[in-house]
Order: C-alpha cells, then sequence, then structure tokens
C-alpha cells in the first residue's frame, strides 16, 4: 500500500535542470524578439535566424527549428558524452564538423545541416560504426525500431571500405529482463549512465580500450535495479532488448491499447504483459453439492454469486479480493458491499480495507500528481518503500533530491531509496508530534 503525502512548503521557481532537458523544458523563445531585450543569442540554422539561449547547444538550436540531428548517445535525459560523432554538422567558417550536442552555439554561427560537409561526416561515422556492427537485423528484436537501421538508411552510405572481420562480444547475463547480444554493441554508453544518473546504480560500466571496449558489470552479476529494464527502451540498437518478448512480435505487429496497471500505480505491467492473454483465469468454476469445483460459464456464476447475495445484509456477507485486483474495481465492490451495509472488504494486504480509508478519494489519490514531486521541498514518506512499490515514481524522487534540493524524510522501516532521507524513526507518534508541532520537523510543513 503506497502513502505518499507530498508536502509542498512552496513551490519552487520555474526549475531548469542544466544540458538537453533545459531546452525542451522552456519555452521557445520568439525568433523575431530583438536580441538586445535580454541575453539570448541570434544564430543561423540553414540560414534561417533564430534567438537561442546562451549554453544551448548546436543540437538543440536546431531541434527548435524543427530540424532533426541524427544521434545516437544523446539522450535529452541523460548528461552529455559526446562519444558517438554522430551528430556532426558543419558551421560555416569552422574548419572542422563539430559534435552538435556537445557544443554550445556561439553568436552568429550559421549551422548548416545539409552541406555535403555534414553529408560526408555522417557517411563516414556510419561507416565506422558498422564496421563491426553484426548485419543480423532479420534475426533481432529491434528490427523496425532501431535508430542505428534507420538512421543507415537515412544517413549512411551504400558501401563500406572495412573487409576486416567484424569483432565478436560475449554476452552478458545481467538480468531477467534484459537479453543482451554484446556484439551489437555501439558503446554509446547510454545505459551506462542512465544506471548511474537516473537508477542510482553504479552497476554498468565500461571495461577495455579500443577494439576491446566493453560494457558490462566489471565482475559477474547482475543489474541489480529496480529499472532495470528500461536501458531496453534507451539502447538504439539491438544489444539491449527484452527478454520476456524475446522473438514475440515486430513492432508493427503491435498496437497501442488502454489498460490498468494492477503491479504497480505507474509503469510495470509491460513485463508482465502475458497475463493479458496467458497465466490469467479463463475459466470460471462452481463447487458442486458434493464440494468438487467443476467448470461453468460466466452467466452460471454471476447468476449463482447474484442469487447469494440476495437478502444478505450487513455482516453476513465480506468479500477478500487477490493482490492483482485493480484499484477501480476494488472501489466498486466496496459500493456495493456498502450498499449491504458491510464494511467488510479485505485485500491480501489490508483487513479489512475499509480501515485504509478508502472512502475518502483524497487517501488514497497522490494529491500533488506525479509530476507535482518535482515542485515539493519537502517528502514525508510513511511507511513505505517508492522503490520498489512505484520505481517510476521514486525515480522522480530521485530526480527532485539531485536537483532540486529535495528533502525527504521517511518514517518507517528503514530501506535503500538510492538518495539520502532523514529517517524519522518507526513510531506513529512522530506525526502525532509533528501535528502538535513539538517534532524538529516544523508543523507548518504539513499544512
Ligand atoms: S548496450 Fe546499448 S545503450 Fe549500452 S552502450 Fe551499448 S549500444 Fe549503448
Ligand atoms: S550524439 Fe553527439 S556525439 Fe553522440
Amino acid at each position: 500500500m503506497l502513502r505518499l503525502p507530498v508536502v509542498s512548503r512552496s513551490l519552487f521557481p520555474a526549475t531548469l535542470i542544466k544540458g538537453g532537458a533545459a531546452a525542451t523544458n522552456n519555452a521557445r523563445p520568439a525568433a523575431t524578439a530583438p536580441a538586445a531585450a535580454s541575453n539570448l543569442l541570434e544564430v543561423f540554422v540553414d540560414g534561417n535566424p533564430i534567438m537561442v539561449e546562451p549554453g544551448t547547444t548546436v543540437l538543440q538550436a536546431c531541434e527548435k527549428v524543427g530540424m532533426q540531428i541524427p544521434r545516437f548517445c544523446y539522450h535529452e535525459r541523460l548528461s552529455v558524452a559526446g562519444n558517438c560523432r554522430m551528430c556532426l554538422v558543419e558551421i560555416e567558417k569552422v574548419p572542422k564538423p563539430v559534435a552538435s550536442c556537445a557544443m554550445p552555439v556561439m553568436k552568429g554561427w550559421n549551422i548548416l545541416t545539409n552541406s555535403d560537409k555534414t553529408r560526408k561526416a555522417r557517411e563516414g561515422v556510419m561507416e565506422f560504426l558498422l564496421a563491426n556492427h553484426p548485419l543480423d537485423c532479420p534475426i533481432c528484436d529491434q528490427g523496425g525500431e532501431c535508430d542505428l537501421q534507420d538512421q543507415s538508411m537515412q544517413f549512411g552510405s551504400d558501401r563500406s571500405r572495412f573487409t576486416e572481420s567484424k569483432r565478436a562480444v560475449e554476452d552478458k547475463n545481467i538480468g531477467p529482463l534484459i537479453k543482451t547480444i554484446m556484439t551489437r554493441c555501439i558503446q554509446c554508453t547510454r545505459c551506462v549512465r542512465f544506471a548511474s544518473e537516473i537508477a542510482g546504480v553504479e552497476d554498468l560500466g565500461t571495461t577495455g580500450r579500443g577494439n576491446d571496449l566493453q560494457i558490462g558489470t566489471y565482475v559477474e552479476k547482475m543489474f541489480m535495479s529496480e529499472l532495470s529494464g528500461n536501458v531496453i527502451d534507451i539502447c538504439p540498437v539491438g544489444a539491449l532488448t527484452s527478454k520476456p518478448y524475446a522473438f514475440t512480435a515486430r513492432p508493427w505487429e503491435t498496437r497501442k491499447t488502454e489498460s490498468i496497471d494492477v503491479l504497480d500505480a505507474v509503469d510495470k505491467t509491460r513485463f508482465a504483459y502475458d497475463g493479458l492473454k496467458r497465466q490469467r483465469l479463463t475459466q470460471p468454476m462452481i463447487k458442486d453439492e458434493s464440494g468438487q469445483l467443476v467448470p461453468a460459464t460466466w452467466e452460471e456464476v454471476l447468476t449463482r454469486a447474484a442469487g447469494a447475495l440476495q437478502g444478505v445484509q450487513g455482516n453476513d456477507v465480506a468479500a477478500i479480493v487477490g493482490g492483482l485486483a485493480d484499484a477501480e474495481a476494488l472501489i466498486s465492490l466496496k459500493d456495493l458491499l456498502n450498499r449491504l451495509n458491510s464494511e467488510n472488504l479485505c485485500t491480501e494486504e489490508v483487513f479489512p480495507m475499509a480501515g485504509s480509508g478508502s472512502d475518502l478519494r483524497s487517501n488514497y489519490l497522490l494529491n500533488t500528481g506525479i509530476a507535482g514531486i518535482e515542485e515539493a521541498d519537502l517528502l514525508l514518506l510513511v511507511g513505505t518503500n517508492p522503490r520498489y512499490e512505484a520505481p517510476m515514481f521514486n525515480a522522480r524522487i530521485r530526480k527532485s533530491w539531485l536537483h532540486n534540493e529535495l528533502q525527504v524524510a521517511l518514517l518507517g522501516k528503514k530501506v535503500d531509496l538510492s538518495y539520502t532521507y532523514d529517517h524519522l524513526g518507526e513510531s506513529a507518534k512522530v506525526l502525532q508530534e509533528i501535528a502538535s508541532g513539538t517534532h524538529r520537523l516544523p508543523r507548518s510543513w504539513l499544512k
């Protein structure tokens, strides 16, 4: 059960996250605004003027005019590594192409995103990348959603000057969710940066140099993070793919559908999707006179249940629900029981459910919303471990702790949350003390 009173003492002023996120979080400056009115710089993208903030990178400036620059290592939510060189562009009057993800713009620059020099630079980088990348797209699970595949079609050449054998890298076993084919790795280090910056674990890294460079866990071990499955999405090639989903479908064979995540409140179900079709109750059963369970139709079962509910009231009726029922179904069942004057709804975790205060919607909602955590300056966690109960939410707390100086206090069992916090102990009395103003946490923070 997740209980997360998020307490916001005052709203932060709009937070500027340095790096790539800044460009996407800020309002786009009007191209016609006079430069003297602020500190904006005027630069040109293929001759088109644009006003950008100092510190904006060449890549971000190009994106502001809608010009997509190819990239592998750059990710707007991660630090800039600048190691794949796919984002090379020509700047007028600058002798060499520059890595646009890592180069801040300078006043008056004219960025040429489609010049001969830019195209040749991209073809050269692509040729190097493909020198060692296996040509196994037909059997690669990333096929159809692979950045390398797409970008080599768009920016690569149809020739290669490399005739040497390709290198091969041993696969690693880094967990039950991630399938690795490390020969496909292009060493962009996105996964390494994700692990240390977002997940807060230093499990992934590089070993070796040059042709021997490898991504791995240094010693043979698992990637021990509740967010480990997310590296599947950020790996631009087929080096890290989903193990449970291997060889199941191609992206164009699937379609999006709205559903309810019953495993946590955020994003865990993607690794339990097989529960939608397989591994689920498909055959209702009814007990016959001898007490044996026999297969029945849904109609028979529901008629039997409705008949049994006729005429019962109060404590004569109770419901017990398994851990995988969704919140909407739970509340509907509770409403039904309440109509029969019964409060006896129990889940596997909470007995009875009425004790958790589900009558008031605000008791089970995260009142500030998930994104609201980035505007809080104090977070009080009571009897919860968001790292395992809602990992994506915990990642946001960590982000806020890293960038917004969020203070976290925890009342309950001491746990590793991937960030530091003030442990207030395990006694519920602390809440009373805070409310009465006798605790060192100021009472005003609870308002
Ligand atoms: S495994 Fe994927 S994400 Fe990690 S460095 Fe290699 S290509 Fe990049
Ligand atoms: S995206 Fe710029 S160097 Fe990789």
